[in-house]
Order: C-alpha cells, then structure tokens, then sequence
C-alpha cells in the first residue's frame, strides 16, 4: 500500500535533516507513520520472538508477536521450532488462549479444528459429516517464512526475500556472541517475561537502547545517589559507540586504560568469569567483554539487550551482573507493551541465579527502582509525536551529539570489532544509523533489501 502524502512527507523530511542531526518529531505520533511502519518493517525485519530456554521441552509453545498479530511459537513432538500465525483457517478465530504452555495439539474453540504443534490440520469434529474429503495438508496453521535461531535467540520474518538471519544481523552478531556466547553453555531465562504496557511509540525504546547514554546523568541520577551502579558517573561515560550494521547500534561502558580495575565482564561474578574463553568467540571479543562493564544495545527494530551490575537496595547487596532481554512490541502509534526478559549464564549456582534476578527485578523491571524512569519521558515524546502545534511548526528533534564539530566524541581506528566505533558516550551517531536505516526500509520497493552506510 502507498505511503499517505503525510507520511511521505515526514520521511522525506528525514533523509533530507538527518545528515545534519535532526529527526521530524512526528514520526513518534503520525498515524499513516505507523501502519506503513507494520507493513513495511514488521512485516519485513528479523524480529525477535523468544529464547530457545522458554521451550525446552517438545510441545513447550509461547505466545510472541510480529508488529499486533499473535503467533504461537512452538517446539513439535520432534523438537523442531515452528512460528506459526494465531489464526484457524476456518474463520481467522484465535486458536490458543494461552500465553505459554505444552501441548501436543492446539484446538480452536469455534468449531473445534484441531492442528498439532507444527500446525498441521488433524482433525475436526464430525470429520466424515462433514469435511470428509477436503484437503487437510492444505490448511494447517500459516507458517512465518523463515525462521531461525542465534545463540538461542528466535528470530522470524514475514518476508520470504529477507536475508539469512545472520546477514541480516551483520556485524551486530559479532558484538551478541560477545555475551549470549561469552560462557560455553550458554544462557538461559529466568522464570516468564513481564509485560507492562506504556502509552509511547516503540521507536523511543530502541533509540533509548541504542545508546541513549547521555540520559544518565539527569534523568537515573537516582541511581547514583543510593549508589545502585559501581562505576561513577563521569567514569561510566568513558566507553565506545558503535555502529554495528544498518540499523543495529549499541554502546559499551569501558575504561581507555585496558588494566582499570573493574568491574569487569559486565558484573558476573569472578567464579564464573574465570571459566569464561574463547571456546565460542575470538580472542578480540573476550577481551571487549573482559572490559566491559556495561553493554547496551538496540537489533533493528524492536530487541534490545543490557548488562550491567547493579544493586537492587544499593547498601545491602553488592551490585551484581544482569543480563535484560526486550521487546517493544507496537500497539498503535501511541502504545508499547514492554517485554522484559531476565536472562543468567547456565554455570551460574543457583544462588548466583537467584541474587542477580533479584537485582534485575529490583532495579530495570516493571516493579523496580529505576524502570520506570525511562517511560515517563517516552510518554511525552509520544505526546510530542501527535501534537498539532509540532507538525504546524515543523519541530525538528537535535540528534547532532557527534557530529563534525559538536561535542568531543571522535572516531576510533583501531577498534578490534565490525562496524564503526566512537570513544566516549556522549554521541547519536548510533540512533542516526537507527533512523538511515529505518527510513530506507521504509522506503524500499517488496523485494528490496537496503545497505545504508555507516557514518
Ligand atoms: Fe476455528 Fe471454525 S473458526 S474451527
Ligand atoms: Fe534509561
């Protein structure tokens, strides 16, 4: 479907302002905006559904979505993954009522048309009355073209032309192996994810998560005052910007000096980083993780990933390495739900487990200190993103932190990894690689897979 004249408008108004640092406010609120944006990156993009620890067992399902529609993510009795659309081929009525579960079929409450966990049709009731003869192999659940997994990571796209999952993932999946792949067996969740809704646009999620680090010092001052994070302020603003791939942007908080005391390997604790190697990844990866003290990254378009060591009480524990996973799912222009997933190394003990997602609830969750922080100000933006007077006075958002001649960020040459890295965070060259990136999806014909450039 065409663009509306709006919508081609604000997406003109961003390729011609980005190269100067400014985004169009409306495209945080626009309507026409926002269904292009389902039809156009979510019907197209690899998105993240699930981790393969939320179905472990055959016939475990979850309940994900790709843009609003629902599709059951099921392991079959063969231990095979399956995305299938959450819609009976009767009547389009959603088959499962659950969340999560396990289950060798999947059975509609309309009439009763019965698929198994790959979605094949079995079966229906009064099957010889009155189906006898149709085609049951023809009318299984629909299936999302191409699925496929990344270190445990489930990823599905709408779009049979899509790229394999990891050239679409580029460079970004060099800088994901970094953790996901950092301890030989892996990660796992821990327990379901939570899920809170917030009137806001999904964009401002993945801007934040692609390396919003300047909102740390004002908006989670908080944070430092009961003294939650074990890195000081001005010193957690040291680290590297990067532009992994198109689209894909993250940030690392890390000392110039490669021998800076700490912590290191993102907080985990030291019994298990010492098992930590290169069994998985390059020496080059381990060594930015070994740095690392804080990773935070945003995979076009909706999954961001964090790991940190926090305290969730900042006196009694001391902080101790998190691992979040999340989604910021669209629910109209103005709508997120927020998935949030915690997730542990495996060769964590259970005590380990149980202390870091304490912290994690207790801090980045929808019950915790400092969660809460961040969706105020997105409202707004949101708010900003339908306002009238915005789009009568043409209100162009400042991205410019990094470009030629504003702020000190500059660009680094030898850095070890893909794509293009920054010292110091005070830089929004990666949402500006978020947002060249998204405008040339937006734009492209069906078919038509863009490469923007890296600044
Ligand atoms: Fe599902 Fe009729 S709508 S069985
Ligand atoms: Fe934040």
């Amino acid at each position: 479907p065409p663009l509306t004249n709006r919508a081609a408008e604000l997406l003109d108004q961003l390729d011609a302002n980005l190269p100067e640092g400014y985004v169009p406010a409306s495209i945080f609120g626009d309507p026409g905006i926002y269904q292009a944006e389902l039809r156009r990156i979510f019907g197209r993009a690899w998105v993240f559904l699930a981790h393969e620890s939320e179905i472990a067992a055959n016939g475990d399902y979850v309940v994900r979505a790709i843009g609003e529609d629902n599709f059951i993510v099921s392991r079959d009795e063969q231990g095979e993954i399956h995305v299938l659309l959450d819609a009976c081929r009767h009547r389009g009525v959603q088959v499962c009522r659950s969340d999560a579960g396990n289950s060798s079929h999947f059975r509609c409450p309309y009439h009763g048309w019965t698929y198994a966990s790959d979605g094949k049709l079995i079966g229906a009731p009064l099957w010889k009355h009155a189906l006898e003869g149709m085609d049951k192999e023809a009318n299984g659940l629909l299936k999302a073209p191409k699925v496929e997994s990344f270190l445990g990571l489930v990823f599905a796209s709408l779009d049979d032309t899509a790229p394999p999952l990891k050239e679409y993932l580029g460079g970004m999946g060099w800088y994901l192996s970094l953790l996901f792949g950092l301890d030989e067996d892996g990660v796992e969740v821990l327990g379901p994810p939570q899920r809170f809704v917030v009137e806001a646009n999904w964009k401002s999620g993945a801007d934040n998560f692609s390396g919003d680090d300047y909102h740390l010092g004002t908006l989670h001052r908080s944070v430092w005052d009961i003294g939650a994070f074990p890195v000081a302020f001005q010193d957690n603003m040291m680290g590297y910007h990067v532009q992994a791939a198109p689209g894909h942007s993250l940030s690392f908080s890390m000392a110039e000096d490669p021998d800076e005391p700490g912590p290191n390997f993102f907080g985990f604790p030291e019994s298990l980083a010492e098992h930590f190697d290169t069994t998985n990844i390059s020496e080059h990866q381990l060594e930015i993780a070994r740095r690392a003290r804080v990773f935070v990254g945003n995979v076009f378009p909706n999954f961001s990933v964090l790991a940190l060591p926090m305290s969730e009480d900042g006196e009694k524990h001391a902080p101790t390495g998190i691992l979040t996973m999340r989604t910021w799912q669209p629910k109209g222009p103005g709508k997120i739900e927020i998935w949030n997933w915690f997730l542990a190394y495996k060769n964590l003990s259970d005590e380990q487990k149980e202390r870091t997602y304490k912290a994690g609830l207790g801090t980045f969750s929808v019950g915790g200190s400092f969660e809460m922080d961040d969706t105020e100000p997105w409202i707004t933006v949101g708010r900003t993103g339908r306002s009238v007077a915005a789009e009568l006075m043409d209100l162009q958002l400042n991205y410019k932190m990094g470009l030629p001649g504003v702020g000190i960020a500059r660009e680094v040459d030898d850095w070890p990894g893909p794509g293009k890295a920054y010292w110091s965070r005070y830089e929004e060259g990666v949402q500006r690689n978020l947002y060249r990136y998204y405008s040339a999806l937006m734009r492209a014909e069906d078919g038509e897979w863009p490469v923007t450039p890296l600044e």
